[in-house]
């Protein structure tokens, strides 16, 4: 089969949400309706419970089972999802992010009590930054939540998008019965079944077929005055623009009780984008190229403490994987091939031939992978839009046990590669800061770096709250204000210089005062100055 078939036949898409907005209720009720399971709770979420939001232990048990859930493929009307995981706890959020570089486009989750949470608003920026599609499902109609028409006003104020409605909910609360298909024309009524797909008991094409009474027990006036209503008011989905990222078409539903999701499914599977070109240092590169091209989004590390071996999440972007063939480790000049390549049906591992476009397969690696690696046939570029994110909780990493600092060096160079911070680096490397975007981190790494690699280690918490990357067209202006500033300079581990500040204030009046030195605070800088 040619790769523009294998192509258009794929959508790699994310389901993010504020916590407990139903992103998992979701997943596992695509994961039915694609036949991947059989029954809701098969699935464990790699969610963080609330109850344990602290416990680290609690994380290290869900990091087993998150590689299991981190990418979900299924097919669903003769189309291959690949469903990427993203964790919900708010201290993983630059993980999200990350992810969010890998797919074309995304689902958000949002309760319709709560209606958009801040956890929301942050998440679209990202989607905004890359002009990713996004389609919103309002969940758990089945509460007596906020008037539909509000939220859709509040998604356009707060998210700053145009929305358009494709299904319309037939009551809320406790009278709940499911959606009309403002896209389809049709309404189609289920039975609630919280853990099984169950036929649809009705299916009803025209809203004036006096039959819908048996059904909507005079619910139904009330129908068609809202869908008259809304689609008077909102203009009809405009699929261009909804590829641009510049309008949301809505459903409503209640995942826990499967209504509204099929709906949704098979309008994101009919209408979403399949997958997408992306830009590296030198060009763009279209997905349907013949030549292979991917990148590393992710790495998971120590699935088996006994061997140090880790598992590097590749995204596909043009060409065809094949197993055991050569490919080009850009940022190491090196050619490597891969004998087990690993692809997630559900939650099954099992390895691949060949993979396309779209899909994401998981390298068994020793080391050699950072995230945003780019793999390549021999061509030189790096593709973009991999950043890692400016971190706003510092602390000192404080060796406890001199005979191990080896050991110390190695852990936390690894556990940086893979993402879970970042470290720079003062006093050519003898003083060693680590950055995060959540405090639950330092925990985390402190656990990890005693039990995988032996080292005891504590952190001394830093009066800093913002970090940024610095470049100047004059090399001597940034050394002059690395000798000015000494105690607020330190350097990334690919020796960028990182400026750090006590707060916005500082961090603003520094920026005032140098303005021939650039401030940037993701690192897409570095691909930047390639160009
Ligand atoms: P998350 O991944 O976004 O964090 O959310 P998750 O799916 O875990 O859902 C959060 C809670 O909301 C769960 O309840 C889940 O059962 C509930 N929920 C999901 N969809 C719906 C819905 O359509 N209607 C209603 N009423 N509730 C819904 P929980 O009590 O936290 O957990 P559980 O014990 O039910 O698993």
């Amino acid at each position: 089969m040619s790769i523009i078939k294998e192509i258009k036949k794929r959508r790699t898409l994310a389901i993010i949400s504020h916590p407990d907005a139903g992103k998992t209720t979701l997943t596992e009720k695509f994961l039915l309706f694609g036949g991947a399971i059989q029954v809701a709770g098969a699935v464990k979420s790699n969610k963080i419970k609330k109850t344990a939001a602290s416990d680290f232990m609690e994380i290290e048990r869900q990091r087993g089972i998150s590689v299991a859930t981190s990418v979900m493929t299924f097919e669903h009307n003769n189309t291959i999802i690949n469903l990427l995981d993203t964790p919900g706890h708010k201290d993983f959020a630059e993980d999200t992010y990350r992810t969010l570089t890998a797919v074309d486009s995304v689902i958000m989750v949002i309760d319709c009590v709560k209606g958009v949470e801040e956890q929301t608003e942050r998440l679209m920026e990202v989607c905004r930054m890359r002009n990713t599609p996004v389609t919103v499902f309002i969940n758990k109609m089945d509460r007596e939540g906020r008037d539909p028409i509000d939220l859709l006003d509040e998604l356009e104020e707060k998210l700053i998008i145009k929305v358009c409605p494709l299904t319309w909910p037939i009551n809320k609360g406790a009278t709940f019965r499911g959606v009309y298909n403002i896209y389809k024309k049709n309404l189609d009524l289920f039975k609630a079944n919280k853990t099984k797909i169950e036929d649809d008991i009705v299916s009803i094409s025209d809203l004036n077929d006096p039959e819908i009474a048996n059904y909507l027990y005079g619910d139904e006036e009330k129908l068609r005055e809202d869908i008259d209503l809304i689609t008077g008011v909102y203009d009809k989905f405009n699929r261009e623009e909804y590829l641009e990222g510049m309008l949301a078409p809505v459903f409503f539903g209640s995942a826990i009780n499967n209504f509204g999701v099929k709906e949704l499914l098979d309008t994101v599977t009919e209408i979403g984008p399949a997958p997408v070109g992306r830009e590296t240092d030198t060009r763009k590169v279209e997905s349907t190229e013949e030549k292979f091209s991917g990148f590393v989004f992710k790495i998971h590390a120590n699935l088996d403490p006994k061997h140090r071996n880790r598992l590097a999440f590749l995204r596909i972007c043009s060409g065809k994987f094949e197993r055991n063939k050569f490919f080009y480790h850009v940022r190491l000049d090196k050619e490597f091939r891969f004998a087990n390549p690993a692809t997630f049906m559900a939650q099954a591992k099992s390895t691949i031939d060949e993979a396309y476009p779209g899909d994401v397969v998981g390298l068994y690696d020793t080391g050699n992978f950072k995230i945003g690696d780019t793999l390549t046939e021999g061509e030189k570029m790096v593709f973009r839009g991999i950043p890692s994110f400016s971190p706003e909780i510092f602390k000192e990493l404080v060796n406890q046990d001199p005979m191990k600092s080896k050991q110390l060096d190695k852990g936390i160079r690894q556990l940086t590669d893979e993402g879970v911070a970042q470290l720079f680096l003062q006093h050519q490397g003898t003083k060693k800061i680590v950055g995060t975007v959540g405090d639950l981190q330092f925990d985390v790494i402190q656990y990890r770096l005693l039990q995988e690699y032996g080292a005891n280690a504590m952190f001394r918490p830093l009066s800093f709250s913002k970090a940024c990357w610095l470049t100047a067209d004059d090399p001597k202006i940034l050394e002059d204000f690395a000798r000015y500033k000494g105690q607020n300079i330190a350097f990334d581990k690919d020796d960028n210089m990182v400026y750090f500040a006590e707060s916005e204030w500082m961090l603003n009046r520094t920026m005032e005062d140098n303005k021939k030195i650039q401030f940037h605070f993701t690192s897409e800088f570095k691909t930047e100055k390639n160009q």
